[in-house]
């Protein structure tokens, strides 16, 4: 018998490549990656992907550089793996950066990898989803990353409010690095491993003289509680691509399509008697009012967003009898629910959100007011409240509103009420519309009154009284049709559920403009 030694084949070659490039920077990049406790691009977009659904593109590109040495070592695909894929059956787009080619630094080729998937989701009108680990602008590439980079921030930029972006942070996000989740949607990132900022420790040290940690500086906790940059934080990358997965559940592909519709196991018919009792007598008194949400929406199920971020207000999507429904409430058992910079500021953005990618909004209003004193105006209060404002007054999705308890002066306005063309506008009998609470009228309106009265205390009872039995009730504002009805509190979620089905082909466009000017 004659032995034949196998020719070499084409595909032998291809073959030989790819498992190269799935090596990316190479073993020991991987295991050192593995020993910080993260996973390889590759393995992240496994798990954020449908089973198999995964079509890379570019796995051949490489850089193009040759100054500082680069031109010793190439590798395949350079610092991002990109491509399209499935999830939840829909398509979306991704990338995610390579941290083991160059701490995933931003080539020119890198970018145009990542720019080829911007494209092709604002052509297809799929979500993109730009999974974050690296060193930002690639140093020795010097303008032309930084220009790669420019590329990228205007893609962001025309795709906003036709496709969501998501950005998920696993890694450092530094420099350049941090302006495209800037740019997106909503920002995920990774506890212990996810950093973002503009500059590192290092440089920090040498320009302030301020020691810090990377954790500190830019960690999940730092812009998930105070500078409000992650929407969302995870314990894992596994908790955090499931966020991501869930959150598109609520999302239209694109603004032309309408949010997806899944059967609901919950009745819509549903009643709930706690809701009778939930807000107290006290007035002064807190409460819950994610209790409220969790017992109106479809199977208790709240996705919040910015959940530790500004909590006098929550934001977040659920679903009434299937059909997503983006959700602003004061929080009673924060801050009183005041209405400040923050709540403003994170308020405005999500009924913005929700507004462009056809979300109806449900709004559940309890709040004495915008927050008094000098560091709030001397802050901004003024022009950051007016951005919450002109994004209710804005937003042409159906607007559903609850009135539970408080809505006194600016915050009644403010909160989608009728005038600022809110569609349906509901309150509970413990609802009260005013310019403001009982106290600090009556000390106004009544002042003269009051200091020449022989027994001061008394006659300010009596008129504090007053004012709470004429004017602290729901019923002159519905008696004026500024609220639609009030509702027994029980109801609740049957009424909403029939007001969106009402407002369901609701169409309203603005003025033709270029685009409003939003007090920025
Ligand atoms: C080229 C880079 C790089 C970069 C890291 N590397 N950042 N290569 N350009 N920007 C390389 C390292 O040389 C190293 O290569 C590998 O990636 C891993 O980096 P390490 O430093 O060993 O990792 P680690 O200790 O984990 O630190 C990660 C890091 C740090 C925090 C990201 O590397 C770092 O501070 N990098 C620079 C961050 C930065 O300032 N970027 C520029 C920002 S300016 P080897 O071969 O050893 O594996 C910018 C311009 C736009 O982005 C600004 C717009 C606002």
């Amino acid at each position: 018998m004659v032995l034949r030694r196998r020719v070499r084949t084409k595909r032998d070659d291809l073959l030989e490549k790819r498992e190269a490039a799935l090596l990316g920077g190479g073993q020991r990049r991987i295991d050192a990656q593995h020993k910080r406790g993260k996973l390889t691009a590759r393995e992240r977009i496994d798990l954020l992907l449908d089973e198999g659904t995964l079509l890379e593109m570019d796995t051949f590109v490489e850089h193009r550089a040759t100054d500082f040495g680069l031109d010793k070592q190439k590798y395949a695909g350079d610092a991002v793996v990109t491509g399209s894929g499935k999830i939840g059956g829909r398509t979306v787009f991704v990338y995610a950066q390579d941290f083991t080619v160059l701490g995933g630094s931003l080539s020119e080729v890198a970018a145009q990898k990542i720019v080829k998937m911007q494209e092709l989701s604002l052509k297809n009108g799929a979500p993109i989803i730009g999974l974050i680990d690296s060193g930002g602008a690639r140093i020795q590439e010097g303008v032309d990353s930084l220009a790669g980079y420019s590329t990228i921030f205007h893609n962001n930029v025309w795709a906003s409010g036709v496709v969501p972006q998501i950005s998920v942070i696993m890694g450092p996000s530094a420099g350049g690095a941090t302006y495209s989740p800037a740019l997106t949607d909503f920002v995920l990132m990774v506890k212990g491993i996810g950093q973002m900022y503009i500059t590192g420790p290092d440089v920090v040290r040498a320009v302030t003289g301020e020691t810090v940690t990377h954790e500190d500086l830019g960690g999940a906790s730092a812009h998930a509680t105070r500078s409000g940059v992650a929407h969302f934080v995870s314990e894992n990358e596994q908790q955090s691509i499931d966020q991501v997965r869930k959150l598109l559940s609520f999302l239209p592909s694109n603004n032309m399509e309408n949010p997806p519709y899944q059967p609901s196991s919950d009745p819509a018919t549903r009643t709930d008697d706690e809701l009778a009792t939930i807000v107290p007598e006290n007035p002064n008194q807190p409460y819950n009012m994610l209790d409220v949400l969790h017992k109106v929406v479809d199977n208790a199920d709240f996705m919040q967003v910015h959940e530790e971020f500004a909590r006098n207000i929550i934001v977040g999507f659920a679903r009434f009898d299937g059909k997503p429904v983006g959700i602003v409430a004061q929080q009673p058992d924060h801050l009183a629910g005041v209405l400040d910079i923050d709540s403003s500021v994170k308020a405005a953005r999500f009924v913005r959100f929700c507004d462009a990618f056809n979300i109806p909004l449900v709004t559940f209003v309890d709040t004495a007011g915008f927050m008094p004193g000098t560091d709030q105006e001397h802050s901004g209060i003024i022009r950051h409240g007016a951005k919450l404002i002109y994004a209710y007054a804005e937003a042409t999705v159906p607007k559903i509103s609850v009135l539970t308890r408080k809505a006194f002066g600016g915050a009644y306005i403010v909160m989608s009420s009728k005038n600022l063309t809110g569609d349906v506008n509901f309150a509970w009998p413990t609802g009260v519309v005013a310019v403001m609470g009982a106290d600090g009228a009556v000390n106004i309106i009544h002042r003269g009154e009051i200091n020449n009265a022989e027994n001061p205390e008394a006659t300010r009872a009596r008129l504090i009284s007053e004012y709470e039995s004429q004017l602290m009730n729901p019923y002159i504002a519905a008696s004026r049709g500024m609220l639609d009805d009030v509702i027994d509190p029980i109801d609740t979620r049957p009424k909403i559920i029939s007001a969106l089905e009402m407002m369901a082909n609701k169409r309203e466009t603005l003025p033709t403009k270029k685009h409003g000017s939003l007090p920025l």
